[in-house]
């Protein structure tokens, strides 16, 4: 469960870069919508602590994203549009371990362990191979691998299709969605936002519509043309 109450978020000349925002998240798969520079990742970024609010409070079960800013970062996974923002070792196996060293402190069982992780994403042919190697969706795959392999409680993701073919934004979807985790997926792809259970559409700062999939598109729609 994720709470927002009345959390907002200025930057550092004042602005307004979200306001104050009150719902709670209950739902294993919510989509966040909107125009570039709506406020989406700050939205996202604010439940896992990377973002922190200017007043108002982010709590992930129970657990403050601000006091408790070590504990929420274990609960919450955060993964990347750019898998290159995450994936910072030589190769694959190793950023699956460096993940996972607070877990295994002993090496021999970190690689099993990360091994077993990729094996979960059919990545594990892969595990010695330089990331470079790896094609956009298979480094996206790995980015998720890589976050999952710690069993966050809770997974939020940016934009995580937004570099891939057709095919592998199916895969990535279909891989997300069918997590047993909750699931918080922030996406220009309609289709993925309409497969989700909640769908939050934000427009300059403001949450402007919170429900049903569809309606929520339907209002986006009309809020773009309109534009
Ligand atoms: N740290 C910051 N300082 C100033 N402005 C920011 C900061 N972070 C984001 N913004 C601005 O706030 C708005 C929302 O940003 P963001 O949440 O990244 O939007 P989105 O993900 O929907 O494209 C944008 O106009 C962006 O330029
Ligand atoms: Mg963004």
């Amino acid at each position: 469960m994720i709470s927002f109450n009345q959390a907002a978020v200025a930057a550092h000349d004042g602005a307004t870069i979200l306001h104050p925002v009150s719902l709670t998240l209950t739902e294993q798969r919510v989509s966040i919508i909107g125009a570039n520079g709506s406020g989406k990742s700050t939205l996202a970024r604010l439940i896992n602590g990377l973002v922190e609010p200017s007043a108002g409070s982010v709590t992930v079960r129970e657990l403050d994203t601000v006091t408790d800013g070590a504990a929420v970062r274990r609960a919450v996974g955060f993964v990347f549009t750019d898998p290159s923002a995450q994936l910072i070792m030589p190769t694959a196996i190793e950023d699956v371990e460096l993940s996972l060293r607070r877990e295994h402190r002993d090496s021999g069982e970190r690689r099993a362990a990360a091994l077993s992780a990729l094996a979960r994403f059919g990545l594990d042919g892969f595990a010695e191979r330089s990331v470079h190697a790896l094609s956009g969706g298979q480094q996206q795959l790995l980015a998720i691998a890589t976050v999952l392999a710690t069993d966050p409680q809770i997974l939020v993701t940016d934009e995580p299709t937004t570099l891939l073919d057709l095919r592998n934004t199916r895969l990535i979807g279909d891989l997300l969605l069918g997590l047993p985790q909750q699931v918080v997926i922030v996406t220009h792809n309609l289709e993925l936002a309409e497969r989700a259970d909640r769908t939050l559409v934000v427009e300059q700062g403001r949450v402007v519509f919170d429900g049903a999939p569809a309606a929520a598109i339907a209002h986006y729609r009309a809020s773009a043309a309109s534009a």
